[in-house]
């Protein structure tokens, strides 16, 4: 976790950040635990997505997000976005000034401690590619087997809400049905976007079989700004969403993981 100063105000927010919807996976966990902060959120959904795109381009993208998020002065910034954890955390942990927690590097140790010897990871092409979370977990354990998959339909899925389709419904169960063949113990659904699509996931095989990232990293954020001295001590919590496409799309996709009262602020760097 990097931090330039600890100069932060406990009661600035914390902000999110992903390609569109897949970060509300972790912001509504964050809220389950820490119900009076504040947050800002930013779904780059004119970018999505983002595990087809490069290191530059997200790094283009993020310099963007994290300068707006300065502006803010936000105490935290939470990469609720497993590709640019896995692309570019390395390359910006040291260079703004807020703390910034990557999900994928604040996950892998609990799932390194899994009492499992072939673990599955499904994730967008960038991740697996990446090799991220087959090297971190190997830091702490080298005895678990990494079978990394992406799925280049699924994020469309979630962003389009047709999780329930026969199409998207026949595209899931191909892809998990490919995964299934490895014998996997457990599977990681390691893009936010994918927690979407776990009630369908869960008609084809044991929902216990998935792991949602989002559970852990959000107790590691819980803990790690208590440890800080960073939780609000003060319950007037304000949310604030921007995207950078459709706004009304964003609205509707999201209502599985948070209900917005409006639709989101279009800003567009
Ligand atoms: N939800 C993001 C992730 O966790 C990015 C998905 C995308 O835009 O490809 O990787």
């Amino acid at each position: 976790m990097a931090t330039l100063n600890n100069n932060y105000d406990k009661n600035s927010p914390i902000a999110f950040f992903d390609s569109g919807v897949g970060g509300l996976t972790v912001l509504n966990k964050v809220k389950a635990l820490l119900p009076n902060e504040s947050c800002i959120y930013y779904g780059d959904t004119l970018h999505m997505p983002y595990g087809e795109k490069s290191k530059e381009q997200l790094l283009e993208y993020s310099d963007n997000i994290f300068r707006f998020f300065e502006l803010k002065n936000c105490k935290a910034v939470v990469m609720a976005c497993n590709t640019t954890s896995s692309v570019i955390y390395e390359t910006v942990k040291d260079k703004y000034n807020f703390k910034l927690f990557p999900i994928v590097q604040s996950v892998s140790e609990i799932l390194a401690k899994l009492p499992v010897t072939r673990l599955g990871i499904f994730a967008t092409r960038a991740t697996i590619t990446s090799n991220a979370y087959q090297n971190e977990i190997a830091k702490y354990n080298k005895n678990i087997k990494v079978f990394g998959q992406y799925c280049p339909d699924w994020v469309h899925i979630a962003e389009e809400n047709s999780m329930e389709t026969t199409k998207s419904r026949d595209i899931i169960k191909r892809d998990l049905d490919k995964m299934l063949a490895n014998n996997p113990e457990k599977i990681v659904l390691g893009c936010t976007h994918y927690p979407f699509l776990l009630d369908v996931l869960s008609e084809y095989s044991s929902k216990d079989l998935f792991i949602d990232p989002a559970i852990p990293f959000a107790l590691h954020i819980k803990n790690e700004l208590e440890k800080a001295d960073l939780l609000t001590d003060n319950n007037n919590f304000h949310d604030l969403f921007y995207v950078s496409s459709n706004p009304e799309n964003f609205k509707t996709a999201a209502k599985m993981f948070y209900e917005l009262s409006k639709v989101p602020e279009l800003l567009v760097f």
